[in-house]
């Protein structure tokens, strides 16, 4: 019996010695390259997820890979190399992850914002309207991309620059996967393997998603581009060594610091980006905070309208790494909290990320049972971040576990499907409490030195996926966000998006996000005299008040 491959969830015989590659494209799948399978693009990766042993052995080509325990292979290069068994693999474009493509509940966003671009028609040329010099001759339409490139996800808004609208958008994940899933890892992974291949992999999946938008690429003379500092540093072909290295400071920050650059922006052409966009469209990277808050939270300052903002607000970003924004129109404050990857399912033992089959929200009841929401409704498979929140706050809730962390009865799990064998250690409680340790701790570092309490901000935006899809009670109660007024929380989706699009139809938003950015004050968690203190008290699961003290 031949084996059968099973990628992006269609099945299809796969006989001996036939690539991955070409049974993918048999299946329907559409297998991202740019050079013809030829080994060159590095495009083609998958993520082997059983079988691996049923494949031929890696090829020269798949050097970068690292193969020893990677699950990662190049499709065009790897072949079936038996006559029986299963393969399951998937592309890097599932398109079943909960991307956050939108933003809400803000107080400005692209459509009520002035349209201004820094691109823009003048008779049958195209010109940039800062430097007025022209771009391309051309009477049909101008177009712009807004894009937020992240550690896991990429979202992508083209704008017509003459309306004001939004045309389309769509999204994918990151495919520099392979070079790890932190930025962290990809730092460590640039830095191993020089040719720029993680900038050239992201760019060549952003030219397929281009170019299937509902427009001639080459009408795209303008694109805003944020994301965190590494992301968006790699992007622009900028060494992000020194990102990975104490004080952890993009080279643009070293380089303004010397005095060798007047902004930590980025600019260059679209020939450079390797984007199939107009060869002399502007492609302009938001300035960063510093090397761990970085143009995504630079561009949510736009979207929450800071630089007008009389009243105290708050940002908060929860991720691998959790950015934090605190201050008003004369003051900000801001810090980077390295809470690693538990809270997006990281770590822990049946924990994934938000897909499909992804536990979301989980309930006691009286008699002890379990009820759980599975994201796309099928079985469950696993525990995504605002399913752990949920879970660790219905644990503390029904007295199952106390605020330190431990079970009651001295049970080392806790069984929360037990027909799809999902359970739920200690252990993994306690990578939970140190990430919510290092998030309490930014928090608390970040409010005592502004001399203010939780309660003093007017708002607390929640931005962000995660953020989008936590329960707030749940989410005060283990102490993860401060313990204030529901009504302050807001949760705001992908606001980063929201302040790249901004950026995109206002230059005028874009020169005021400049003078804002050299103005925030970093702070430095790892070197602030109470950050242990802080640290150790929010591992505990008790709602969060200002204070050295949390308070039950
Ligand atoms: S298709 Fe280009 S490396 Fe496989």
């Amino acid at each position: 019996m031949p084996v059968t491959l099973t990628v992006n969830g269609h099945r299809i015989v796969a006989p001996a010695g036939v690539s991955l590659f070409a049974l993918a494209e048999q299946a329907g799948v559409r297998v991202p390259t740019s050079c013809v399978t030829q080994g060159k693009c590095k495009e083609c990766v998958v993520e082997i997820t059983r079988g691996m042993g049923l494949l031929s052995p890696p090829t020269d080509s798949e050097a970068h890979l690292d193969l020893r325990g990677s699950p990662f292979r190049l499709s065009c290069q790897c072949r079936i190399a038996s006559e029986d068994g299963e393969v399951d693999c998937h592309t890097m474009r599932r398109g079943h992850m909960r991307i956050e493509r939108k933003a809400l509940h803000l107080p400005v966003t692209h459509e009520t914002t002035p349209l201004d671009p820094a691109v823009a028609r003048d008779g049958d040329r195209i010109v940039d309207t800062i430097t007025g010099e022209e771009i391309a001759q051309s009477s049909g339409p101008v177009h712009g991309l807004a894009i937020d490139l992240g550690t896991t996800t990429v979202v992508v808004r083209l704008v017509d620059l003459e309306s004001g609208e939004l045309v389309a958008d769509t999204s994918f994940e990151n495919p520099q996967r392979f070079g790890g899933s932190d930025v962290m890892s990809r730092i460590h992974y640039d830095t191993e393997h020089p040719g720029r291949l993680l900038m050239r992999t992201v760019a060549g999946y952003l030219s397929h998603a281009i170019t299937d938008l509902p427009v001639d690429p080459v009408t795209i003379y303008d694109v805003v581009l944020v994301g965190n500092s590494t992301m968006r540093d790699l992007f622009f072909r900028q060494s992000v060594y020194s990102i990975g290295q104490n004080p952890y400071r993009s080279i643009t920050e070293i380089e303004l610091a010397k005095g060798k650059r007047t902004t930590t922006a980025l600019t260059t052409t679209g020939r450079r980006s390797l984007l199939p966009i107009h060869p002399n469209a502007r492609v302009f990277g938001l300035p960063i905070i510093s090397g761990h808050v970085g143009a995504d939270a630079a561009a949510c300052m736009l979207a929450v309208n800071l630089a007008h903002e009389d009243r105290l607000v708050a940002i908060m970003d929860i991720g691998t790494n959790t950015e934090l924004l605190v201050g008003n129109r004369d003051r900000i404050l801001a810090a980077s909290c390295p809470a690693g990857p538990a809270f997006e399912g990281g770590a822990i033992t049946c924990g994934m990320p938000g897909l499909d089959g992804a536990i979301e929200d989980v309930a006691i009841d009286d008699d002890g049972t379990f009820r759980v929401g599975v994201i796309g409704g099928g079985p469950p498979e696993g525990l995504c971040g605002s399913g752990l929140v949920d879970l660790l706050s219905e644990l503390l809730r029904t007295g199952r576990m106390n605020a330190m962390g431990r079970f009651e009865d001295g049970l080392e799990q806790v069984i929360v499907d037990s027909s799809r064998n999902i359970f739920f250690l200690e252990r993994d409680v306690n990578e939970l409490a140190q990430a919510k340790g290092a998030n309490v701790a930014g928090l608390q570092v970040v409010f005592s030195d502004y001399g203010i309490q939780f309660d003093d901000v007017a708002v607390f935006y929640l931005a962000g996926g995660f953020g989008r899809h936590l329960k707030k009670g749940a989410s005060k109660r283990i102490g993860l966000i401060p313990n204030i007024a529901d009504e302050k929380i807001v949760q705001v989706g992908n606001a980063a998006l929201e302040g790249a699009t901004i950026a995109l139809v206002s230059r005028t938003r874009r020169r005021e996000l400049e003078a804002l950015v050299s103005r925030v004050e970093h702070r430095r968690l790892e070197t602030h005299p109470g950050f242990f203190d802080f640290f150790v008290d929010g591992c505990q699961f008790r709602p969060a008040d200002s204070g050295s003290r949390v308070t039950g």
